[in-house]
C-alpha cells in the first residue's frame, strides 16, 4: 500500500502539489466513494504519474430542500480506499477552506445547457459545479482531469468550460460502473431501502429496451424506454429523453448517428440519473 498524503488547507495543498512529480491527473468527488470513484482513480494512475482526488462536499451545487445535510460521510472509509488505490494526495477542504470569503459573487455561468434536464430541475445547480470544478482546477493544477459518463450532463458542461475558459487540461470520461443488476453505482443509493431499489433497477432497464432497438430509430428507442418505466408505478419520472450529446436537444424522427438516452426518477424521496450512449438508426 502506497502513502497517501492529505491535504486540508490551500497551503498544505499547495507544498504536497509541489512535492508530485511528472504528469497529474485529478479525480474530483464528494466522498461517499464507491466503486465508480474507483475506476475513475484506476483510470487515472494508467494516463499519470500522480493522482490527486478531491474530496469535496461543495455546498454551492445543492438547492434549498436538496440533501446537503443528509449527504453521505464517509472520510475514514474513503481515505482507506485511497490508499488501497495508490491515491498520491488527498485534497479534503472544508468550506470556508474553498470559500473563504464566503457564498461566492462571482461565479461560472453554465448558460442554456445549465438550465436544462438536471438543471431545471435543480435551478443554479451547474453554476455551483463548475465554480468548483474551476476552482479545483486551479488549486490542483492537472494536466488530465476523469469524470464519470453517469453524470453526463455534468460532463458535457465541463468539457465545455475547459473549452471555452481555456483551461489547459484534458478531460477523460469513463463509463459507468453498474452493480450486477444494472442499477449505475451512486453514493445516494445509500438512501434506497430494498423495496425502493426494485423500483431504481427499472431505471437501467428501460435504457437498455430503448438501446436494443435503437438501430429502429428514435420512435422506437423512446416507446420501448416509456414501456418499461410505466410498468413501474414507483419510479416517479421527471424526464425520459433521447438527445444529441452536443446540444442536449431532442433528436428528430429522421435522426441517425451519436445520442443519449437519458432518465431522472424519483424513487421514494430519492432522485436518481442514468444515461446510455447509443447509436440510433443505423443498421
Ligand atoms: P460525485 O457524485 O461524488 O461524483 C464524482 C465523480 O464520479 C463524477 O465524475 C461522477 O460522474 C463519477 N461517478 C459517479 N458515479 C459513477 C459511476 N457509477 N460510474 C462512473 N463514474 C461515476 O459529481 C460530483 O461528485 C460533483 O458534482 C463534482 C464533480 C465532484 C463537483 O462537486
Amino acid at each position: 500500500m502506497s502513502s497517501t498524503e492529505v491535504a486540508r488547507t490551500r497551503a498544505e495543498l499547495e507544498a504536497a502539489r509541489s512535492r508530485l512529480t511528472g504528469s497529474v491527473a485529478v479525480v474530483m468527488t464528494m466522498g461517499a466513494l464507491h466503486a465508480g470513484h474507483v475506476e475513475l482513480v484506476r483510470q487515472a494512475r494508467k494516463r499519470a504519474d500522480s493522482v490527486i482526488m478531491t474530496i469535496f462536499l461543495n455546498p454551492l451545487q445543492f438547492g434549498p430542500g436538496e440533501d446537503l445535510a443528509k449527504y453521505p460521510r464517509t472520510f475514514d472509509a474513503d481515505l482507506k480506499l485511497c490508499q488501497e488505490e495508490g491515491v498520491d494526495l488527498v485534497f479534503a477542504p472544508s468550506p470556508d477552506v474553498v470559500y473563504p470569503h464566503g457564498d461566492p459573487g462571482i461565479r461560472v455561468s453554465a448558460g442554456r445547457l445549465g438550465r436544462t434536464l438536471e438543471g431545471a430541475a435543480r435551478p443554479g445547480h451547474f453554476d455551483g459545479v463548475l465554480t468548483v470544478v474551476a476552482k479545483l482546477l486551479h488549486l490542483t493544477r492537472p494536466g488530465v482531469a476523469f469524470f464519470g459518463q453517469k453524470d453526463a450532463q455534468q460532463l458535457l458542461m465541463i468539457r465545455r468550460m475547459v473549452r471555452d475558459l481555456d483551461y489547459d487540461c484534458e478531460i477523460v470520461a469513463v463509463p459507468t460502473v453498474r452493480e450486477p443488476d444494472g442499477l449505475a453505482l451512486s453514493s445516494r443509493n445509500t438512501y434506497l431501502s430494498e423495496f425502493d431499489r426494485e423500483a431504481a433497477r427499472a431505471l437501467n432497464r428501460a435504457l437498455e429496451a430503448g438501446r436494443a432497438v435503437s438501430a429502429e430509430g428514435p420512435g422506437a428507442v423512446r416507446r420501448a424506454a416509456r414501456d418499461v418505466l410505466v410498468r413501474e408505478p414507483l419510479a416517479l419520472v421527471d424526464y425520459l429523453v433521447l438527445v444529441d450529446p452536443e446540444t442536449l436537444d431532442d433528436v428528430p424522427e429522421w435522426y441517425r448517428g451519436e445520442a443519449v438516452l437519458l432518465v431522472a426518477a424519483r424513487v421514494g424521496r430519492t432522485r436518481l440519473i442514468d444515461n446510455v450512449p447509443l447509436t440510433v438508426g443505423v443498421r
